[in-house]
């Protein structure tokens, strides 16, 4: 369950969340409540619509902007004391391979850590080669695979990079306090 003190430190600046985010030109920011939810970047990550909608509201969605448009969002959600999972990231597909995802995931890093949890968590398809690149660049490491994850949670079968997206692989980072990430 999403705690109180989570919702409150959103809140805070945004200069806990690191300045080396200004170096590319994109900032990262809390969606506001009264903003629409960038649905087009939720289903570039998450191909239904009924399963993002199980958790968005539960968790928070940040974006990343740049000339004032969002080009990329990740979304955090507590799911266990001291534990946050990083539930869904994503950059517009023109935007791809600038490096804003890395910046997101550092940036998710950091605003766990700056939140005080100890552990943040993940999963990722199997066939998501890149993806997989990605997060261990940034420091996971794999932890588990929950088998036949997709099958049993998606009304189709997904394919990427040509291999059947069946089992999620679990990646986890410790984190230690006050540590920086590099990216
Ligand atoms: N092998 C090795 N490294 C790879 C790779 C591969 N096949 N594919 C990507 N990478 C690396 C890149 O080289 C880069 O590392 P580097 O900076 O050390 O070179 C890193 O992964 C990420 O690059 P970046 O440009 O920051 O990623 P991005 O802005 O394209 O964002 C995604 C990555 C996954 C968020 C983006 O491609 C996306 O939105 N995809 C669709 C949605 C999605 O699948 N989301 C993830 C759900 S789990």
């Amino acid at each position: 369950m999403m705690t109180a003190r989570m919702y409150l430190d959103y809140t805070v600046s945004s200069s806990v969340y690191g300045s080396d985010l200004e170096v590319t030109g994109i900032q990262i920011r809390p969606l506001q409540s009264d903003e629409p939810l960038p649905m087009d970047l939720l289903l570039l990550a998450d191909p239904s619509t009924e399963v993002v909608e199980t958790y968005i509201h539960r968790g928070r969605c940040f974006v990343a902007e740049t000339n004032g448009e969002v080009v990329g969002e990740y979304v955090l959600i507590e799911t266990r004391p001291e534990t946050v999972e990083l539930v869904n990231v994503a950059v517009r597909e023109s935007d791809q391979g600038k490096g804003v995802g890395k910046h997101l995931v550092h940036h998710a890093i950091q605003t766990a850590r700056s939140l005080g949890y100890r552990t943040i968590e993940l999963g990722t398809g199997n066939a998501g080669i890149g993806q997989l690149a990605l997060y261990q660049k940034c420091g996971f490491r794999i932890v588990g695979v929950d088998l036949d994850f997709f099958p049993l949670h998606y009304p189709a079968l997904i394919y990427e990079n040509g291999i059947l997206c069946r089992d999620m692989i679990r990646l986890a980072l410790v984190l230690a306090p006050n540590a920086q990430t590099h990216g």
